[in-house]
């Protein structure tokens, strides 16, 4: 066993724990494509403070224990690398019609073409988030949150790398072909957008990027869970890997969140507004009234829902037959990781109501991994419904009804109430601006995001985090601006 595994070699251009020193041919074909990565990140990447000296974490190792250090670094001169978590020796395919077999370190040539496909979606997103969010540095609401963003924007252009590593390692000329096409869409381009929708939506402000990073960044971790079971060995081992700094993300969003939950109810109480309904008096004090999170979270939801997919999916099963993409923490679920006879209860439209209909498992695995998903966003709902009722008030965040605005899938061609009541077209046109962010409630939220550079301060819509980042205190420089 090579025992430099878990330490990155920064020696080549390219950081890399994957040996990359004696893969020439591939080491050349990714310093092949080098150059049009850089020049992605200067036309797509974060608009500005391109030479700031930003307080970035880079991972030196891939020991969970202690993988990252921090330093001042140029957004361009980040050392986006190949990392992969190590190999589990005598690894076997957790799932399917390969179960129990040896985890495959080649592709297996009848499930290339999937393959390809999988890793390449997975690779689209990627780049898709840090192109939404590129204008978002010059409304920051502090420094701290300004280091957040780039180190989100930094971390998905390595991920990126990794599914481009993947592609030039495994694919051979089709890999090469499908890595430069990583490079040539564009989030909300018409003639070339990015493959899923949430990911050509806008993210137009701080508000949406917390949620974004919140629901969005979370389908991620399900995808990349779910690909960490892989029977294809570099595929898990990579996912593996980008998924301990996705956690990171996550954590951006769902305290970002909080922040402006808990600033929103100490402005109430200070002006001794008792309902938080009063939207227009809350946002006199220039704060974000709950009604209107609710209704962000009430999009970014619905629209991450749309990424697991249909509900009953034929890919899904094969996917899942072929030993290529498993179900969330697989290893752990105590059944016979075949499926062939099982079921799976599935929310389906029958005869104009909505109900629990049992599909065969392996179809209805996409609906699984939604629920899966689903439980974990509850979690920070948990924490937001906390802050609001220990300042007193009597409101709650909930999640809508899977039926709610939906562009795929069983409810795709219907409306409902978040509640999930069924409405038709007039009733939903009169409402939806009850519901999800109206071109006002958008305006308004513009109006309070102004950038604040100064050490240690926050924009008046936020609170402060309770600990910075890498320990360091409040009034922290975490981005130094050049002038
Ligand atoms: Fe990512
Ligand atoms: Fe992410």
């Amino acid at each position: 066993m090579n025992v430099n595994i878990m330490n990155v070699d920064y020696s080549t251009k390219i950081p890399n724990n994957v040996n990359l020193g004696e893969d020439r041919q591939v080491l050349k074909a990714l310093e092949g494509w080098h150059p049009g990565y850089m020049d992605w990140w200067s036309d797509m990447g974060p608009e500005g403070f391109q030479q700031s000296l930003v307080y970035l974490r880079t991972a030196y190792s891939v020991d969970p224990r202690g993988w990252a250090k921090f330093d001042y670094v140029k957004m361009p001169d980040y050392r986006w690398g190949i990392l992969l978590a190590p190999q589990e020796e005598n690894r076997v395919i957790p799932f399917g019609e390969h179960y129990g077999e040896p985890a495959w370190q080649e592709v297996p040539g009848e499930h290339r073409a999937m393959l390809r496909r999988l890793i390449v979606i997975q690779g689209d997103t990627e780049p898709a988030s840090v192109e939404q969010q590129r204008h978002l540095g010059k409304t920051a609401p502090s420094l701290y949150d300004l280091r957040n963003l780039f180190q989100v924007n930094v971390e998905e252009g390595r991920h990126l790398w990794a599914m481009v590593y993947l592609l030039q390692k495994y694919f051979g000329r089709d890999g090469r072909e499908e890595a430069d096409e990583l490079l040539r869409r564009r989030s909300g381009d018409a003639d070339s957008p990015r493959m899923l929708g949430a990911f050509n939506e806008a993210t137009p402000d701080w508000l949406s990027f917390f949620m974004f990073t919140y629901f969005t960044d979370r389908d991620g971790k399900m995808q990349l869970h779910s690909l960490a079971q892989s029977g294809f060995d570099p595929l898990s081992r990579t996912c593996r890997f980008m998924l301990t700094e996705e956690a990171h993300h996550m954590f951006v969003g769902e305290t970002g969140i909080t922040r402006v939950v808990q600033r929103t109810c100490e402005a109430m109480r200070a002006a001794g507004i008792g309902d938080p309904t009063e939207i227009a008096k809350v946002r006199a004090l220039g704060v974000i009234d709950l009604p209107t999170i609710q209704k962000k979270l009430n999009l970014h939801y619905t629209l991450s829902l749309d990424l697991f997919g249909s509900e009953v999916s034929t890919n899904a099963a094969n996917a899942f037959n072929a030993g290529i993409k498993g179900r969330y923490h697989e290893t752990q679920i105590r059944d016979d990781h075949r499926l062939q006879n099982a079921t799976y209860p599935v929310l389906k439209l029958v005869n104009g109501e909505i109900k629990q209909v049992d599909e065969p498992a392996l179809t209805a695995l996409n609906m699984r991994l939604r629920d899966d998903y689903t439980q974990d966003c509850v979690k920070g709902l948990l924490r937001w419904n906390k802050v609001i009722s220990t300042a007193g008030f009597d409101y709650k965040l909930t999640l809508p009804n899977v039926a709610f605005h939906r562009a795929i899938g069983e409810f795709k061609d219907i409306h409902a109430t978040p509640e999930g009541v069924l409405i038709d077209d007039a009733t939903w046109n009169k409402r939806k601006d009850d519901w999800l962010p109206s071109t006002d409630d958008g305006d308004f939220i513009a109006s309070l995001m102004t950038p604040v550079t100064e050490t240690g301060q926050f924009a008046s819509w936020i609170a402060p985090p309770k600990v910075g980042i890498d320990n360091k205190p409040g009034d922290f420089e975490y981005v130094k601006i050049e002038t």
